[in-house]
């Protein structure tokens, strides 16, 4: 059924037919899974369709168009998609009118192969393909599916300012680049996403001193690898490489807080720790995902250091930014893992003692390097016991870290309201762990000084002094 004005159905939405588009208050609704980028990407999603008349809900009954931005980093973030995707066909089985759209990197990988899989799938657009969201939109709701999932190799955004609808207005995203060009042997994104291309430094520059306009004070850079950010001003002829970015972006206030991620290990030059050293308020604070403690495995996984390189890196961290907090990223039963592979792996982690880590088990990703070339033959609990292990021996660190903390005082942003109690406020260190407090007089959005008291164990407890 259509969604468009000539229905006469009175449960259907209001749209112009209008050239272009203007949807009067189609209202979409939106769920998003996977990364950082994502998120900013629905925010991309969401100001070029409020542009064309969309209005925005968090109630999922009120809407005409359902779009779910998708991750396909592994198996099971694909698997959790279907299963929102079974609810939103009972809901379309009531509301015929309504449209549902899946949007980002499954819909990449899958492309038109997804209207076939999920019959009540309406339109499938790739990363690279929102600016033509509101005219497929438009397409799928006269009863024609609508697809495009064509790859960019210049489209950033670049013109776009993201709406921030689900912001604490404290907080935000700001994509620096897209696309990724590292080809790590288990890995879609580079399928999913494209190829690496970086955005003009001067809508960056310009988005940030937006956000602080309005009163955030924190921004996190976001992009795959950050460290092979590159651009050429075209006035100036100037070159911006990451690292000056990263100080121009911190100029834009003193008071902004200033993150980013993701740094890779090959890339991570000792010019980019300087810039953080020098300035108080880019947090201190880095992601650097090692994957692997074992050369063989990470030769294998295509990801361009060896253990001894990765332990360089951190050495430099430590030196240059001695009060710098560590995180990353490990996969567990990557193939052809053995146990002495994996022993690496524990050995890295205690060596480094990371303050956090995102860990997971090695799932195979269809195209990628290694599920054509290699056998995914590590036995699922063999898999699931090294995860395990490594979840123990993080446990054990961040405990470490946080014991670490006791007694000393941070500089906290104020956040928001804790989530157990309204007389608490919660906000971060510039080491970006989580603080808890009593709120006293103070606002959100103000920095204080916080001296950690307890900690459990995700969770540092204090008082402001
Ligand atoms: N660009 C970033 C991270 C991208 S994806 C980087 O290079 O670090 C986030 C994390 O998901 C990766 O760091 C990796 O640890 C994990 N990951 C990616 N592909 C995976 C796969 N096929 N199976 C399990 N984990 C995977
Ligand atoms: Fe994937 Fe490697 Fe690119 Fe990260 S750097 S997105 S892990 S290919
Ligand atoms: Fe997932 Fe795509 Fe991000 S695969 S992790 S949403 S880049």
């Amino acid at each position: 059924m259509s969604v468009f004005k000539e229905n006469t159905n009175t449960s259907a939405p209001k749209f112009s037919m209008a050239s272009p588009v203007v949807a009067n208050d189609l209202k979409v609704y939106m769920e998003t899974y996977g990364c950082q980028m994502n998120v900013n990407d629905s925010e991309v999603v969401m100001s070029i369709l409020e542009q064309q008349g969309f209005e925005y809900t968090t109630v999922m009954d009120d809407a005409d168009l359902i779009l779910v931005n998708t991750c396909s980093i592994r198996e099971n973030a694909e698997q959790r998609v279907r299963g929102r995707l079974n609810v939103f066909r009972l809901m379309k089985r009531k509301k015929p009118s309504l449209l549902i759209g899946v949007i980002g990197c499954m819909a990449e990988r899958l492309k038109e192969q997804l209207l076939e899989e999920q019959k009540m799938v309406d339109l499938v657009v790739g990363p690279d393909a929102y600016r033509d969201l509101p005219q497929l939109v438009q397409q799928a709701g006269s009863g024609r599916k609508a697809v495009n999932v064509l790859l960019s190799r210049e489209e950033t955004y670049s013109d776009i300012s993201p709406v921030r609808y689900d912001s604490n207005g404290i907080s935000a995203f700001v994509s620096i680049m897209r696309g990724c060009n590292n080809m790590c042997a288990y890995c879609v994104v580079p399928y999913t996403r494209g190829g690496e291309r970086s955005r003009d430094a001067q809508t960056i520059l310009r988005e940030v001193r937006e956000l602080v306009e309005m009163g955030y004070k924190e921004v996190t850079l976001l992009g795959q690898n950050v460290d092979s950010y590159h651009w050429t001003d075209t006035y100036t002829s100037d070159e911006i490489s990451f690292s000056r970015l990263l100080a121009l972006v911190a100029q834009v206030s003193p008071e902004l807080r200033v993150r980013f991620s993701t740094s890779h290990p090959k890339d991570m030059t000792d010019e980019v720790l300087y810039t953080m050293a020098k300035y108080p308020n880019i947090c201190k604070s880095i992601h650097l995902p090692a994957q692997s403690g074992s050369t063989r495995m990470l030769e294998m996984m295509k990801r361009g250091y060896t253990r001894e390189w990765y332990l360089g890196r951190i050495e430099a961290i430590r030196r240059i930014i001695p009060e710098c907090a560590i995180t990353t990223d490990i996969i567990a039963g990557f193939c052809s893992e053995t146990e002495e592979d994996h022993q690496d792996t524990l050995s890295l982690m205690r060596e480094v003692g990371y303050e956090f880590a995102f860990m997971f088990k090695y799932s195979e990703r269809p195209k990628t390097y290694a599920q054509r070339k290699y056998q995914d033959d590590i036995p699922e609990e063999v898999k699931t016991r090294r995860l395990q292990e490594i979840i123990d021996v993080q446990i054990e660190l961040s405990a470490e870290a946080k014991k670490e903390k006791l007694g000393k005082t941070f500089e906290v942003l104020i956040e928001g309201a804790s989530k157990k109690s309204d007389d608490q406020f919660v906000g971060r260190t510039s080491q970006n762990e989580v603080v808890v407090f009593p709120r006293g007089t103070y606002s959100i959005g103000q920095y204080v000084n916080v001296k950690v008291e307890r900690c459990t164990s995700a969770t540092l407890i204090g008082s402001i002094i």
